[in-house]
């Protein structure tokens, strides 16, 4: 059977990569992305293309009643930062938009389903270091416990209905193709547009702030592999930890020098940002996806930083001839 392939939340910072990923195996016409607003250029000139509200249910039947997926990738969320500033359209959003798209996921008998857990499930009771898969949970900002209670919702819904879906807590995700949607871990990416427009940056995180990243390119394997696995070796059916690059806005700006000797960096003062980081991990333990389903990371700290210089820097020299 050929797959159909649904990405809801398309236009944002993993579904901008993902969609392009999933047309390169599938076919252009095997992937409908959709999102609630308008696609960039890429995602529609690249393939179908469909308008989402993961909170209106009656579009989204309307969306599987017509293509009749048989894989589901729902990325649409409310992140960190901006979830502290609107809590109750971020639990609304994050979890009614999982348990609409589980249900119909059941309803149309889908085969697989990706959902995207966050290192925000870990809270400050949790240890720091090497935070293992098990342990004190105790999130304390509305994303970390609507990502939490999602997990739940997951794993309940493959032993209740049988339904196959996957997912992984992603550390903060590094990229140049598309902006980050309003998170924590946004300054490693800030810095690096600062460090090629202006040579500064000011930090809104403290300078030994430690946090788990991981460069995109391994974040698209990771979900790919995971989604390729097959079943029985799928032992996590909440979410699986992926470690990534542990590193702090120090270490970073240290790295970044090595390519723009100039480049300096500052950091804020007060910034609300700074609490949540401080109760999220420092590094992540993920011996068991390398065990379930093989995973290896490919990006360490100066691979990523020079793969990311070089990309954005040609990115940006386009848009300015633009
Ligand atoms: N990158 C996310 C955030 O900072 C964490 O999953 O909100």
């Amino acid at each position: 059977m050929s797959e159909k392939i649904l990405v809801i939340g398309a236009n944002g910072q993993i579904g901008t990569e993902l969609v392009v990923a999933l047309r390169g195996i599938y076919g252009a016409a095997q992937v409908i992305a959709s999102d609630i607003n308008n696609p960039g250029y890429a995602i529609r000139n690249g393939g179908p293309f469909e308008f989402a509200n993961v909170l209106d249910q009656d579009n989204l039947h309307h969306i599987f009643q017509k293509h009749r997926p048989t894989q589901v990738y729902l990325l649409a969320a409310i992140l960190s930062a901006v979830g502290e500033q609107k809590p109750k359209l971020a639990w609304d959003l994050n979890m009614n938009g999982l348990i609409h798209v589980l249900d119909l996921a059941v309803e149309f008998n889908v085969s697989k389903v990706f959902w995207p857990s966050s290192i925000a499930v870990f809270g400050p009771n949790s240890p720091k270091q090497d935070t293992p898969q098990y342990c004190v949970m105790d999130p304390n900002t509305v994303y970390g416990f609507s990502k939490l209670a999602g997990e739940r919702w997951c794993e309940y819904y493959y032993h209740k209905h049988g339904l196959d879906v996957r997912s992984i807590r992603y550390p903060g995700l590094i990229s140049w193709k598309a902006a980050p949607g309003g998170g924590t871990t946004d300054y490693a990416v800030h810095i690096f547009h600062e460090a090629l427009k202006n040579k500064s940056y000011t930090s809104f995180l403290s300078v030994h702030t430690a946090l788990p990243m991981m460069y995109m390119d391994d974040a698209i394997r990771a979900t790919l592999s995971l989604m390729d696995a097959p079943a029985e070796q799928i032992s996590i059916r909440s979410s699986y930890n992926l470690g990534g690059i542990s590193f702090d806005p120090e270490q970073l700006a240290a790295e970044i020098k090595k390519h723009i000797p100039d480049f300096t960096i500052d950091y804020a003062d007060h910034d609300p940002r700074q609490a949540i980081a401080d109760s999220w991990p420092k590094s992540i333990d993920d011996s068991q996806a390398q065990k379930d389903w093989g995973w290896q990371l490919e990006y360490d700290l100066p691979k990523m930083v020079e793969t990311m210089l070089t990309n954005l820097k040609t990115e940006l020299a386009e848009s300015v001839k633009v």
